[in-house]
């Protein structure tokens, strides 16, 4: 028992000692005396008197022990609650710390109720304070600063602490490859942080067990690549949309500056939409206008403290925030059901040989009634397919423009082939896209240096033995993407360089290791959408490289920062030069900020 409790429990005695004697005295004071008449009349009375003093101390009894119910009831509550304070915040860390410091493992030491989490808050704002001098691709110390320093004192395997949940940071890939794939029944998806929640949905992102598997099998076939290959047509009239209003944007000298990591969202959230609704798309278009509004009010959220709970209170923000998700749904339901109709009616059939959008399949497969796909199942799928497509694809795109301005002559090398592979065909067909080698090496060097999914998380769902470690049930662990992608000892000393001749002769050659590139995960779990975005990556990069050279404009910031994935802090500002008579240039001389340093480096 610790302070607290023991002084509780002397209230309690105390209380129930002052009162018993009282108690004790009337019971003796009840029993009758012999007398005269008189005296006996006297003696009546006094009993009188006495019974009523006894009805009335007998009712102040009651209200006592009353009394000690309640405080020994709110002792024991209150007990119970530091138990609970002194075991979770306590006792359980350092159970924690104890078992995994036996194996070896260490970590910054567990701090009372907030773990880590001072220190690591006050590396990351430090880091993200500055740009990156010389635009240097060794961007693991700005983006997870933490990480990075911890590691150098702990080894690659160590223990955080955010708040009083452990987290197992693990970058060997022998380990991730159990995690991911020949374990993975013992270590599931974490659960989101709530704003994320409301933001992905209740679809493949974030389902487990057989309703996971359900869905994942029905959506599949959007995303093979013969059915993304239907899709290159629309997928390029969006982007030669974007590239014609670049051009009318352009100054006499052909010259248009062009933030791209914004340009790139709209493209993708273009892109998602087709991908998504299909012949649905203007539609579609509206209800995921409505949404990109809903992901900017989560992400002002995500950038303020954390209250649990605040986001049920009526707030304004919530306020408009309930009105967005309801307008959603309300759409989407409005949507599905004209689908479903015109389903019944054949309409559908038109589109016969056609891609087959995710929300076409879904309904296919609701109507087929032991399927058990429900109209709100299709709701929140669609939800999570704008979350997870939009923003991961725009900043690979955005980051392997970056590149591209930052290495000139890998852009040259990149141009090159697509003339050479597409000739006059513009825009480039299905089959160009699958040639393009040297931009295929070009994306991936750009996914392991830049990934936009920094890290994964996972829980042990029992305990577990990973490579020679005990896991215990409920350990987090921390997958760093970043960190193994930038890992000296798997890609050599060059790994902060960009080479995407690395590349050359396939993923499984370019490293030490199989599975040391996993920006799109590993197992079973993987990005469902991954070759749509690289062949979208791929496609715009082809039709802009056909009309345009380009440049980091000189107001290029170089801060890698992530909010939920990693992004551009300042903007990705290119300057885009028209191509003469479609020609490739060759003149590589002017290069502003820190393409003119990178471009010694290639
Ligand atoms: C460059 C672009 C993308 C990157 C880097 C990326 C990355 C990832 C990663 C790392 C995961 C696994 C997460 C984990 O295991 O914890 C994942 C899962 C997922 N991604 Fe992507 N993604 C991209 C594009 C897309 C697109 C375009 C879509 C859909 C249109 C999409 C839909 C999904 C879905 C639905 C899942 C969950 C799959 C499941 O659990 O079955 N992603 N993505």
């Amino acid at each position: 028992m610790d302070g607290s409790g023991a002084v509780l429990y002397c209230t309690i005695k105390r209380a129930s000692h002052q009162q018993v004697p009282n108690a004790t005295v009337s019971l003796l004071q009840r029993k009758p005396r012999a007398g005269s008449s008189r005296e006996g009349g006297r003696e009546r009375e006094r009993e009188r008197e006495r019974e009523a003093g006894g009805k009335t101390e007998s009712r102040e009894d009651m209200e006592t022990w009353k009394w000690l119910m309640k405080v020994a009831g709110t002792s024991v509550i209150l007990l119970l609650a530091v138990l609970k304070v002194g075991l979770t915040f306590w006792w359980r860390p350092r159970r924690i710390e104890e078992h995994f410091s036996k194996q070896g493992i260490r970590g910054p030491p567990y701090r009372f109720f907030i773990g880590n989490v001072k220190e690591l808050v006050g590396m990351m704002m430090k880091a993200s304070s500055q740009p990156m001098p010389d635009c240097s691709h060794n961007i693991l110390p700005r983006v997870l600063s933490f990480y990075h320093h911890w590691k150098k004192i702990y080894g690659c395997t160590f223990l955080i602490w955010f708040g009083p949940t452990v987290r197992l940071a693990i970058s060997d890939p022998d380990l991730i490859r159990e995690i991911l794939v020949s374990k993975s029944e013992f270590f599931e998806k974490n659960e989101s942080h709530p704003l994320v929640k409301q933001l992905e949905g209740d679809g493949l992102l974030s389902l487990k067990g057989a309703k996971w598997a359900h869905h994942r099998r029905i959506i599949s076939p959007t995303f093979h690549l013969e059915n993304l290959k239907l899709m290159v047509p629309a997928v390029a009239s969006s982007v030669a949309n974007m590239v014609e209003k670049w051009e009318s944007m352009s100054t006499s000298s052909g010259d248009v500056e062009v933030d791209v990591s914004e340009w790139f969202q709209d493209l993708t959230e273009d892109i998602i939409t087709r991908t998504a609704f299909g012949i649905s798309y203007e539609e579609g278009k509206a209800i995921f206008k409505l949404q990109a509004q809903q992901m900017v009010l989560a992400a002002e959220a995500f950038q303020k403290v954390f209250i649990p709970g605040y986001r049920f209170f009526p707030t304004r923000r919530n306020l408009y925030s309930w009105k967005l998700d309801r307008k959603i749904k309300k759409s989407l339901v409005g949507l599905i059901e004209r689908r479903k109709s015109k389903a019944w009616e054949g309409a559908e059939e038109e589109v016969e040989g056609g891609p087959r959008d995710m929300l076409g399949l879904m309904i296919r497969a609701s109507t087929q009634s032991s399927a058990g796909v429900s109209v709100n199942d299709i709701v929140e799928e669609c939800k999570g397919f704008f979350f997870a497509g939009k923003h991961s694809t725009s900043n690979l795109m955005t980051w392997t423009a970056v590149l591209l301005a930052m290495h000139p002559r890998w852009q040259e090398a990149a141009r090159e082939e697509v003339f050479r592979v597409c000739g006059a065909r513009h825009p480039p067909s299905k089959d160009d896209v699958v040639k393009l080698k040297t931009l295929s090496m070009i994306v991936s060097e750009a996914l392991r240096l830049y990934p936009p999914v920094i890290a994964m998380i996972r829980r042990a769902t029992a305990d577990a033995e990973l490579g020679s470690y005990k896991i215990p049930r409920g350990t987090e662990i921390l997958i760093p993407v970043l960190a193994l992608h930038h890992d000296q000892s798997i890609w050599g000393n060059d790994a902060n360089e960009f080479n995407p001749a690395r590349f050359a002769e396939g993923l499984a050659r370019a490293s030490k290791h199989p599975f040391s590139l996993v920006p799109f995960g590993l197992g079973v779990r993987n990005c469902i959408g991954q070759n749509l975005a690289i062949l979208q990556a791929k496609l715009a990069l082809a039709i802009i490289l056909r009309r345009f050279k380009f440049r980091l404009s000189p107001k290029y910031q170089h801060a890698p920062t992530v909010l939920m994935l990693l992004y551009p802090q300042h903007g990705a500002p290119i300057v885009f030069s028209r191509l003469v008579n479609q020609e490739a240039p060759h003149d590589q001389g002017s290069h502003y900020g820190c393409g003119s340093k990178m471009a010694a480096k290639v």
